[in-house]
């Protein structure tokens, strides 16, 4: 992705989580001169990856392909004496017909939520012994609701509603009508070692730098800060 695009994003989504009064902590608003100046005080943001989060998954669309994300808070299963921490809250949006591809978790237990704008439509289906989309029918609980759902169904979330994820099951969402503010909130998150895609893809984008960047990505700080 350009810079430039990222910067976009960025300024889009602090409009639309305003839009709907959802604050966003101090750091989020961090230049990156004064990242700079940060030292050892902010380990907590920089080693567990808090903070902004565009991603086109490497697939070099992001309009067709990605998300965007604002982690506010996560544990640390790597560094779990320092982090005890056992959850994660993040802030997203999925543009009205950008796909998050189809994934899931082993580890993390996510509840989705739609906090505003479009219908959050997920597709699901419950993974099989060898990782693959099964085609076993499953249950998954919507705001405290057992639903039974078979391989490949479809659920439509309004404003307001939420939908608990457990490991092992496939999902992929996008936004209907509108762009969706999405909420989560989580077991730890662990990009590195609890996402398994579909498709093989990404995670992270690669950036060309066309211009300063607004703010650092959760991925930049160390770089930025030597
Ligand atoms: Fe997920």
């Amino acid at each position: 992705m350009k810079r430039s695009d990222i910067n976009k994003q960025i300024v889009n989504a602090k409009k639309m989580f305003d839009s709907i009064s959802f604050k966003l902590p101090a750091f989020a608003n961090w230049t990156p001169q004064e990242w700079k100046e940060k030292g050892s005080e902010v380990d907590e943001i920089v080693e567990n990856a808090l903070g902004w989060d565009v991603t086109d998954y490497g697939l070099g669309d992001f309009n067709k392909t990605g998300l965007f994300l604002f982690t506010i808070r996560n544990g640390n299963y790597n560094m779990r004496s320092k982090y005890p921490k056992g959850y994660a809250e993040k802030i997203m949006i999925v543009k009205e017909n950008q796909l998050c591809p189809m994934h899931f978790h082993w580890k993390k237990r996510e509840d989705i939520i739609n906090r505003g704008g479009g219908i959050l439509s997920i597709k699901l289906y419950k993974a099989d012994a060898k990782e693959e989309l099964g085609y076993e029918d499953f249950s998954v609980s919507i705001d405290g609701v057992r639903h039974d759902l078979k391989a490949g169904d479809i659920v439509r979330l309004n404003p307001g509603e939420s939908i608990c994820l457990e490991p092992f099951i496939y999902h992929s969402f996008t936004g209907e009508g509108a762009d969706v503010i999405v909420g989560e909130v989580s077991d730890v998150n662990d990009d590195a070692n609890d996402n398994r895609f579909h498709e093989t893809m990404g995670r992270f984008p690669k950036i060309e730098e066309d211009e300063e960047p607004l703010h650092l990505l959760c991925t930049e700080y160390r770089e930025w800060q030597k």
